[in-house]
C-alpha cells in the first residue's frame, strides 16, 4: 500500500525517489467553470482544485516527499511554522510516517479545521503571541540548533513535490485542448508555490520537453493586506521589504515576509507575469462565486479569482487567454469563513405546513 506510481509519484522521475510516505495525494481536479470564465471574459478558464489533496491542500504534495526524505535522514521530530494548511499536512504525513511532529501557528489567527486536523493527527501544537513570520523565526533557530527537521518550504523537498502541481495542469491541459495555458494564476504567502512552478517550467524547458515561448505566465495574487511580494514586483525590487503587519481574511496567506522570495521573483520576471493585490471584499465575491460552480474553497484559494477578475478588469489579462487558477486549499478548512460569505440557517417549526408556508415567504 505505498501508493508507488499515483498521483504524485506518477511523476517519479522529476523527484529524489520512487516513491513517498503517501496518502496519496495529487491527480487533483481540473474544473471547467464555464459561468465564471464568460463572466470574466477569458478563452477558457480552468480551475486546478488543490483542495482535493488528502489532507485539503496542496501541501499534501510537498510532505509526501519532504517527510519521505526525513525517514531516510532518521531524523527524530519534525517542526514547522504554518497558517495552519502546512500544519494539518504536517501532523498527517509525520502520523503516516509514524513520526513526531511539532507545529508553530500565530494564536488566534489559523482558521479552525486546520488545527483540528493537526490536533487529531497528533501534533504538539504551540500556539505563539505574533504572527506566521514570528514563528517561521523561532523554527528556523530550533532547526538550526538540531532540535527539529524543518519542514516549511524552505525545505527544497517540500518544493520538489509540489512541482507536481505544474506538470499535471501541463499534461492536462494539453491533452484536453492540445496547447498549453498562457497564464497560471495562484495565491502567494510564503511565495513556495511559485517557486516550484517556475522550477518545475525550467527543468521542462532544459530538458527539451517544453518550448520556452509555451511556458505559462506565472501570476501572483495576495491579499491588499498582506502583499509585499506585489510590492517587490511593482516597484521593481529584487528582495522583499518586510510587512511588520498583516491582515485579511485569507488567513492562510496572512504572510508580511515570503521567504521564498528570492526563488519566486525571478520567476514571475522570467515567464512575463505579474503580481496584483486584491481586497478581502473581493476574496469572498470570488469564493461565492466558485461555489456558485460548485467548487468550495478557503479563501486565500479564492485569492487567484479575484486576482484574474482584477487583472482582466485592467487589461493586463487579455481576452484571448487561456487561463489556469490554483485553488489551495478547501471550503471546510475554514467554516467560520464560508458561514461568513454564504447564506444562514433559517429556523422553522416542526412541521411541514410551517415549512412550506416560510419557504414561501
Ligand atoms: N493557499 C493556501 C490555502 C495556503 O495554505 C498557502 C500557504 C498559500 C496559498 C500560499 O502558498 O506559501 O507557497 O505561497 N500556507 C502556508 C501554511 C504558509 O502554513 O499553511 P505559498
Amino acid at each position: 500500500e505505498d501508493f508507488a506510481g499515483d498521483g504524485v509519484w506518477r511523476y517519479a522521475a522529476a523527484l529524489p525517489f520512487e516513491e513517498g510516505v503517501s496518502l496519496p495525494e495529487g491527480s487533483t481536479p481540473l474544473h471547467h467553470v464555464p459561468r465564471l470564465e464568460s463572466e470574466v471574459g477569458v478563452e477558457r478558464l480552468r480551475v486546478k482544485h488543490e483542495g482535493m489533496n488528502p489532507t485539503g491542500s496542496f501541501k499534501d504534495r510537498g510532505m509526501t516527499v519532504g517527510v519521505r526524505v526525513a525517514k531516510e535522514l532518521g531524523v527524530g521530530r519534525l517542526a514547522c511554522a504554518s497558517t495552519g494548511n502546512t500544519s494539518a499536512a504536517l501532523a498527517a504525513y509525520g502520523a503516516r510516517g509514524g513520526m513526531a511532529t511539532l507545529v508553530l501557528l500565530p494564536a488566534g489567527k489559523v482558521a479552525a479545521g486546520k488545527i483540528a486536523q493537526a490536533a487529531l493527527h497528533d501534533a504538539r501544537i504551540l500556539e505563539v503571541d505574533g504572527n506566521f513570520d514570528d514563528c517561521l523565526d523561532i523554527v528556523q533557530e530550533l532547526a538550526a540548533r538540531g532540535e527539529v527537521y524543518l519542514l516549511n518550504s524552505l525545505n527544497p523537498f517540500r518544493l520538489e513535490g509540489q512541482k507536481t502541481i505544474g506538470l499535471e495542469i501541463l499534461e492536462e491541459f494539453r491533452a484536453d485542448h492540445d496547447t498549453y495555458p498562457d497564464r497560471i494564476v495562484l495565491p502567494v504567502g510564503n511565495a513556495g508555490n511559485t517557486s516550484a512552478l517556475y522550477k518545475c517550467f525550467r527543468e521542462l524547458v532544459q530538458s527539451g520537453a517544453l518550448d520556452p515561448a509555451d511556458v505559462p505566465k506565472l501570476t501572483g495574487v495576495q491579499a491588499e493586506g498582506a502583499a509585499p511580494l506585489v510590492e517587490a514586483v511593482e516597484e521593481g525590487n529584487d528582495g522583499i521589504r518586510r510587512w511588520p503587519d498583516v491582515e485579511t481574511v485569507a488567513t492562510a496567506i496572512r504572510i508580511g515576509n515570503p521567504v521564498n522570495a528570492p526563488k519566486a521573483l525571478p520567476g514571475i520576471r522570467a515567464t512575463g507575469g505579474t503580481a496584483v493585490a486584491v481586497s478581502d471584499e473581493a476574496i469572498t465575491d470570488a469564493q461565492r462565486a466558485l461555489a456558485g460552480e460548485g467548487v468550495g474553497v478557503e479563501p486565500a484559494s479564492a485569492a487567484s479569482i479575484a486576482g484574474l477578475r482584477k487583472l482582466r478588469d485592467q487589461g493586463v489579462v487579455d481576452a484571448d487567454e487561456q487561463v489556469v487558477c490554483l485553488t489551495t486549499g478547501h471550503l471546510l478548512k475554514d467554516p467560520d469563513a464560508a458561514f461568513e460569505a454564504g447564506n444562514d440557517p433559517e429556523p422553522v417549526p416542526n412541521d411541514a405546513e410551517a415549512v412550506l408556508e416560510h419557504i414561501a415567504e
